[in-house]
């Protein structure tokens, strides 16, 4: 009886993608490390999302003011404007500026151990347009930046 039951199994996980698959993805889940990286280069969302979520957790274990990280969404192009303004707007402000139009979501800094969240209307993107999600902390977007595909 053990083959039919690991057979089983099999079917309900295959069934489980399947749907995964056909509902839209609304959230960005990422992981941050003590190394300044991401876990992925690229992440899909869909722009019929009423709400897509942005999670973030920091794997690793150094202090937020040394190692911190967030997650901003803005177009590709608008990357290096932001993580600019971002510095100036400083610490206190998440290196995110305030007010600042082509930020399309932010989450809070966080430090190695921590997690937090953020979310936004999934009609701020277009599909098919260039977006990015990046560390706005200063120094860190070099290397801590994807691509954010958008789907409709
Ligand atoms: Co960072």
């Amino acid at each position: 009886m053990k083959t039919t039951s690991v057979r089983c199994l099999g079917l309900a996980l295959l069934t489980a993608s399947t749907f995964a698959h056909a509902a839209p993805n609304c959230t960005i889940r990422l992981k941050g490390n003590d190394a300044m990286q991401f876990d992925l280069k690229t992440a899909t969302v869909s722009a019929s999302c009423p709400r897509i979520t942005i999670e973030l957790t920091h794997t690793g274990k150094m202090a937020a003011q040394v190692m911190g990280h967030n997650v901003v969404v803005s177009q590709t192009a608008d990357i290096n404007a932001i993580t600019a303004a971002g510095m100036k707007a400083g610490a206190a402000a998440g290196y995110v500026p305030k007010g600042d139009a082509r930020v399309l979501a932010a989450t809070p800094v966080i430090g190695g151990g921590a997690s937090t969240k953020a979310s936004f209307a999934g009609n701020k993107l277009k599909a098919g347009g260039d977006y990015s999600f990046f560390c706005s902390f200063p120094g860190h977007s070099a290397l801590m930046k994807g691509k954010l595909v958008v789907t409709k």
